[in-house]
């Protein structure tokens, strides 16, 4: 039996495709780190020393003691530890305005760049140098892997996952006055364990230094309604909370993050809604 020259190539081109993807690696590995990235951090550090102009910063140093953290551990069987660098980093804290959140991560970044006084990671110089960056080192600790790095969920290890988990820890052990913790209350789990916010920062938060922790459940103003402060994983936050002798508070749909929610989207229905009543206050307010 002879094969026809069309049945030959497209067995030829599948041996090819399998060739390139194995060449590839695994199917799921996101791209390397990211271009660049030495001039982005050290970019980003001279930046925010003009915010800032206060803190003492050697970029260059916070540079290579980043490096080199990273491309020491770079076989992803043990946590790489920044320690270095963080102790580069002589940041300043505020007295009070810590906010923290989970799953709203788009609200919070409107929220503070409406100049409300709150204080979050990313601002933090940790936060501004590295957020939306990507990295991991070579397997033979030559450099960066600018070709392909792991995602968070294929190993344990992950070299952003374990900047980030540190920085939080520190900005949580910060904290202090009036905290607020922003939470999704459209999805199930608002307050998750195994976030970020719920594995490290809420047990890292001092009940001393608080003067109260302020939750703020935020739903799409369309719905879904799944969780608030009386309904789902919000309620086992607040038994928490209260086990550890925090003073807090709680409320469901603040006035002011639904009216920048609806200046985000103004056309939910919600919105219009909104919009009425907000002006029928004002305009009793008025007379
Ligand atoms: N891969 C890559 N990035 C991820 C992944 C993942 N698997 N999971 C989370 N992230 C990043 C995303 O950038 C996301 O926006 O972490 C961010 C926060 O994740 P969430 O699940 O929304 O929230 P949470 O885990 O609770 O972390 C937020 O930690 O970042 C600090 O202080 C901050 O209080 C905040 C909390």
């Amino acid at each position: 039996m002879s094969s026809s020259p069309t049945s030959h190539y497209s067995g030829m081109s599948s041996v090819t495709v399998w060739f390139i993807m194995f060449l590839l690696g695994p199917v799921q590995a996101q791209l390397g780190t990211t271009p660049n990235i030495k001039h982005i951090v050290v970019g980003r550090c001279y930046n925010y020393i003009t915010l800032y102009p206060n803190m003492r910063l050697d970029c260059e140093d916070i540079w290579r003691q980043f490096e080199e953290s990273v491309v020491r551990q770079s076989s992803f069987n043990e946590t790489v530890d920044y320690h270095q660098m963080f102790s580069a980093i002589n940041q300043t804290w505020p007295s009070d305005g810590f906010l923290f959140w989970s799953k709203t991560r788009r609200l919070v970044e409107s929220y503070t760049s409406i100049g409300r006084d709150f204080w979050t990671l990313a601002d933090t110089l940790v936060g501004y140098l590295f957020t939306g960056l990507v990295w991991c080192g070579r397997e033979d600790k030559s450099g960066f892997n600018f070709k392909s790095c792991p995602t968070w969920a294929e190993i344990k290890h992950h070299p952003v996952y374990s900047l980030w988990r540190q920085a939080s820890l520190n900005f949580a052990e910060m904290a202090r006055g009036n905290i607020t913790v922003l939470l999704n209350g459209s999805i199930r789990n608002a307050f998750n364990r195994e976030s970020m916010f719920g594995s490290f920062e809420l047990d890292a938060l001092d009940p001393c230094r608080a003067e109260s922790v302020n939750i703020k459940v935020v739903t799409d103003l369309d719905g879904p309604f799944i969780e608030s402060c009386n309904q789902g994983s919000v309620v086992d936050l607040i038994q928490i909370l209260r086990s550890r002798g925090f003073h807090w508070t709680c409320t469901d749909n603040d006035e002011s993050l639904m009216i920048l929610q609806c200046i985000q989207n103004p056309k939910q229905s919600s919105c219009q809604k909104c919009a009425n009543s907000f002006s029928l206050r004002r305009s009793l307010k008025m007379n």
